[in-house]
């Protein structure tokens, strides 16, 4: 895999990273570095093992083997708690957020009391809300139910919960999936700030024109084997990637 910088150190490592679900196989010896600033893509058809992934680096599957290095330091053991709190921030495939409580609350799920009023009244803290709402073009009460916003709009709210927090790893599982085209721009601009704060970002997405246009590296997972890295140019003309999507079945 190639080193964007050779004096940069890896803000996230993946080395041989293993994860089996009795006789499936979604992990096996996945190995990458993710360096701040940079956009990597994570993509593979259906089932491939990319969400695994996620769910590895953020400590919700334990790893069958292989290490995860976050800064250098081993997180491999770490609870997700602990690696949440370090800077490890993801999306999910589908909006996890809850119905029942309105805007706000959701936003600041998960954050104490204490924290969160602190939070409200940082004033750099609310122009980094106003930005990311904005950019995300959410226009909201913040006193709303969950209910009251389309589909994207959550998922779009999900991303602005996520940057929020200043990540230094921000793990996107498929963000633009079930946008339309102008939701799909608010995600790019919204990445773009995380680019900009310097997050090292993963990006999951099927939407190839998406991660084609602002991945600047690519890893691509097929039956939870890591089957080729590179340069968007170079993923998009390889002729196993080309295979691994027109559907050959495993061991076939
Ligand atoms: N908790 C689990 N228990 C059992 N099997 C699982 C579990 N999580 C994932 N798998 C299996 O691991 C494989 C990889 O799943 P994963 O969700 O990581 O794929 P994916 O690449 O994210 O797919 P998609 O593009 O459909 O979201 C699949 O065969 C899936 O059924
Ligand atoms: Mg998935």
């Amino acid at each position: 895999m190639q080193n964007t910088s050779n004096a940069k150190e890896a803000v996230l490592t993946l080395n041989k990273v293993c994860k089996n679900f009795g006789g499936v196989v979604a992990a096996k010896d996945i190995s990458f570095d993710l360096y701040s600033g940079e956009v990597f893509g994570l993509i593979g058809p259906n089932g491939a093992g990319k969400t695994t992934l996620i769910n590895l680096i953020t400590g919700i599957y334990k790893v069958d083997g292989g290490t995860i290095l976050l800064n250098g330091h081993d997180i491999t053991k770490t609870p997700a708690h602990t690696r949440a709190r370090r800077g490890i921030t993801r999306t999910f495939q589908h909006p996890h957020l809850l119905n029942r409580c309105d805007i706000e609350t959701n936003i600041y799920l998960g954050v104490d009391l204490a924290k969160k009023n602190k939070l409200l009244k940082s004033l750099d803290h609310k122009k980094l809300l106003d930005e990311l709402l904005e950019v995300a073009g959410l226009k909201l009460n913040m006193r709303d139910g969950i209910d009251k916003l389309a589909y994207g709009q959550q998922k779009l709210l999900e991303v602005v919960r996520a940057i929020l927090t200043r990540p230094s790893v921000l793990l996107l599982d498929e963000p633009a999936a079930g946008l339309n085209q102008k939701e799909m721009e608010h995600i790019v601009a919204l990445v773009d700030i995380a680019i900009k704060m310097n997050s090292a970002v993963l990006l999951i997405e099927h939407r190839m024109d998406l991660v084609m246009s602002i991945c600047d590296r690519i890893t691509v997972l097929n039956f939870g084997n890591q089957i080729a890295n590179g340069k968007p140019a170079e993923i998009q003309d390889n002729p196993v990637v080309i295979e691994a999507y027109l559907g050959r079945k495993r061991g076939a």
